[in-house]
């Protein structure tokens, strides 16, 4: 099925667009670089090419966008990239919580919130709040996020839930799932890596169980719609069998 139908007002049809999106935002160091500029130039032009991708995913009618960008392993960073990418961070939470109301965006954190500044979880608490007043469109940022560590986090959960006795000891998917960073989101249906590595980097390792992958090289800050039609257009033509027998 074509991604770009002409429906009968002469309009694009974007009905065959995934609920759920989620992208690895990677390549913005290489990004840089080739223009010698430093890395963190790289994750300033990234946070654009965010702000843009989700304002068109929006447009386009998918319902959840969850990308991820810090990952556990990311403090391995030099102190100085780590402390510029936290920066922008804190500049885009700010602003997004001037702009959620005017945009209909809900927007939800992902990760080990622990872990981040005072700040950080300061913003990401009233970004909660707002949230809480919508519906329609979510954008999950994945921020200080592993896949084993939310795993890990769940397990420890269900554990202490289980001694207080508020937990039933037949341990059931659903029962684990409601304990994840991303409980209430339904699984990604396709999942982009830009980027050029085809590899999930300890992303939503619960969740990805049956989305379909999509690598492109293009790099992160040059990832435009075009790209993305080209990946939904990709994911139109896959045949998703849940591991049934087609029909
Ligand atoms: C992704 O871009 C952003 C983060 C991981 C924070 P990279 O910084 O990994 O860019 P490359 O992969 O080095 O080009
Ligand atoms: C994955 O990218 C993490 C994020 C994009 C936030 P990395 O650049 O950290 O992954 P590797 O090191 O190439 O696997
Ligand atoms: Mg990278």
């Amino acid at each position: 099925m074509a991604l770009h139908m002409v429906n009968k007002a002469g309009e694009q049809d974007h009905s065959s667009v995934p609920r759920h999106i989620a992208i690895i935002l990677d390549g913005n160091g290489r990004w840089a670089k080739k223009r010698g500029l430093p890395r963190t130039a790289g994750h300033a032009v990234g946070s654009e090419t965010f702000r843009k991708i989700a304002t068109y995913c929006r447009d386009i009618g998918v319902e959840y966008l969850t990308v991820y960008a810090f990952s556990t392993e990311n403090w391995k960073r030099p102190e100085d990239e780590v402390k510029a990418i936290m920066q922008l961070l804190k500049r885009y939470l700010q602003e997004a919580i001037d702009t959620m109301e005017r945009d209909h965006i809900r927007m939800k954190i992902l990760g080990n919130t622990e872990g981040l500044s005072t700040e950080i979880r300061e913003l990401i608490r009233k970004t909660d709040e707002i949230s809480s007043h919508y519906q329609g469109f979510q954008a999950n940022i994945c921020l200080n996020y592993g896949g084993r560590d939310e795993i890990l986090q769940a397990a420890k959960k269900y554990a202490a839930a289980l001694q207080a006795g508020e937990a039933d000891a037949e341990l059931t998917e659903e029962q684990l799932g409601s304990y994840l960073y991303a409980h209430g989101i339904p699984d990604p249906d396709l999942l982009i890596r830009p980027g050029g590595e085809q590899r999930i980097s300890n992303f939503l390792l619960w969740q990805c169980a049956y989305s379909e992958f999509y690598f492109t090289d293009v790099l992160w800050p040059d990832f435009g719609k075009a790209e993305l039609d080209k990946a939904i257009e990709e994911f139109n033509r896959r045949d998703r069998r849940f591991g049934g027998v087609k029909k």
